[in-house]
């Protein structure tokens, strides 16, 4: 009986290598990646997330794959982003430097991939020049050690920012800050009194936030920016897998002057990312950053800089970050920004409906009107420690949040309702930990079981938590 059996799986066997080798022969192609098939969609993108499945050691010694909500920090690759960047290295040679085929190949891509960035934000060629950055971060202050000649430039900034929309300011100008409301949003009102009563060259605001995802409209910014003599640039990290954005606005005085924006929060982690911004102002200036690439001739004594973008590209270009931005450029269009903000908008509505339900529960920022928010909730328990809780969500339960201050410090303190002073003070404290939120902050690939998961579990997190929570600092122990 068991011979037969075997038999017959033999012969079974012989068929299928049969056809294989006869469809082969006939030069059949595999069936095709369903993504190629039917177009990159939110219903299918989950198939491509690299190490969706990938398992990670809990604290019990078990293994399970991670619910990831740090999508604000940084997301995931995709796999079509990193087939893409294989498949193009074979015909990796050094960028505008090589006398080869592939350094031509390389070159081309690299120098078409500009136009593309353009036209995902709208902007001209005619008056639009992009250059390339290793992320938004490196971008800003690319322009602010261009654009600001000294000290005495005025730049207007808000407390709603992220750390690397202030610090290169604060490192290279004179920074002035428009105040942000109760609610956290950003006030135009005050952006439009500090343009009154200061001289400013630059305002530079963010088009969403990392820590509440309020949207801002940049472009009744940039009206107001330009109606007093002011340029604005937008820091796009937080918009830019998440909305479609465009630097036209609806008259030529809402136009955004410059924008950037990192390739790693677009699902593509290669380093890339851009600055757009108005060419004859990039023509005028250059950032610190000198070397290869940069040039058109140097003598014993004397340098003639190339112009942008190359004079704000030195060093040997980032092939990989490049391709890879493009690459995932053409699947956030595919998949559609109107789509991705729909999905986003339920996921929001689902998290902070449940998180209300719960005992002792924080959510900042405005949670009864979520519409000009982007996939990103942050709260806290005021009787646990948010510390604690993030790190029992992963631990014990898998998910991934971010928890801290999240590089916005002057913001988070400002929602907390802690002044300068106590922050001051508490940063002397070396015993206790710095006060801090949890935020959940949602990708394309994220779905309503996983916020389902997270609100089932989130309630014992926190009661773990506490169980630990004596010594440090929480909501309702602010007397450190
Ligand atoms: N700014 C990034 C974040 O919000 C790093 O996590």
């Amino acid at each position: 009986m068991e011979k037969r059996t075997g038999k017959k799986s033999l012969l079974m066997l012989i068929i299928l290598t049969m056809s294989l080798c006869l469809i082969s022969a006939c030069g059949q192609t595999p069936a095709p990646d369903p993504g190629e098939a039917d177009g990159y969609t939110l219903d299918n993108i989950r198939n491509y997330v690299v190490g969706i499945d990938e398992e990670m050691e809990l604290d019990n010694g078990s293994k399970k794959a991670v619910t990831n909500f740090d999508n604000a920090a940084t997301t995931p690759a995709l796999q079509p982003v990193t087939d893409e960047v294989n498949e193009k290295l074979q015909k990796y040679g050094s960028i505008g430097r090589g006398y080869s085929q592939k350094s031509n190949y390389s070159t081309e891509l690299y120098n078409d991939t500009r136009d593309k960035v353009l036209e995902f934000v709208g902007a001209d060629p005619a008056n639009y020049t992009v250059f390339y950055v290793n992320n938004t971060t490196d971008g800003l202050n690319k322009l602010a050690t261009a654009l600001v000649e000294d000290k005495s430039d005025v730049i207007l900034t808000t407390r709603i920012e992220h750390h690397s929309n202030d610090l290169p300011w604060r490192e290279n100008a004179t920074v002035i800050y428009a105040e942000v409301d109760d609610q956290g949003r950003v006030m135009y009102d005050e952006i439009e009194k500090q343009l009154q009563n200061n001289d400013v060259k630059y305002v530079s605001v963010t088009a969403a936030s990392n820590v509440t995802g309020y949207v801002t409209d940049v472009h009744r910014v940039a009206k107001l920016a330009h109606k007093y003599g002011a340029k604005i640039i937008v820091d796009g990290a937080q918009i830019v897998a998440h909305r479609k954005f465009s630097m036209l606005g609806k008259t030529e005085d809402e136009n955004i002057d410059f924008f950037v924006f990192s390739a790693h929060k677009m699902y593509s982690p290669y380093g890339g990312g851009a600055v757009v911004g108005l060419s004859d102002v990039l023509m005028e200036h250059m950032p610190k950053f000198y070397g290869g690439g940069t040039i058109n001739i140097v003598g014993d004594d004397w340098v003639e800089y190339a112009e942008a973008p190359k004079s704000y590209e030195a060093g040997s270009p980032n092939y990989p970050g490049v391709v890879g931005l493009g690459k995932a450029i053409d699947i956030l269009e595919e998949i559609g920004f109107d789509n991705i903000e729909a999905h986003e908008k339920v996921l929001n509505q689902k998290l902070v409906d449940g998180l209300l339900k719960m005992d002792n529960i924080i959510v900042y920022g405005d949670y009864e009107d979520l519409s000009d928010r982007v996939g990103v909730i942050t709260f806290n328990f005021s009787d646990a420690n948010s510390s604690l809780v993030a790190e029992e969500l992963s631990q014990h339960y898998g998910i991934a949040t971010r928890r801290g201050a999240f590089c916005a410090n002057p913001y988070v303190w400002r929602l907390y309702g802690l002044t300068d002073e106590q922050v001051h003070n508490f940063a002397e404290c070396s015993d206790v930990n710095t006060p801090g939120m949890i935020r959940v902050s949602f990708g394309i690939y994220n779905t309503e079981e996983e916020v389902d998961y997270l609100l089932k579990v989130l309630p014992d997190a926190v009661k773990r938590a506490k169980k630990t929570n004596e010594k440090n600092w929480n909501m309702a122990n602010p007397e450190y």
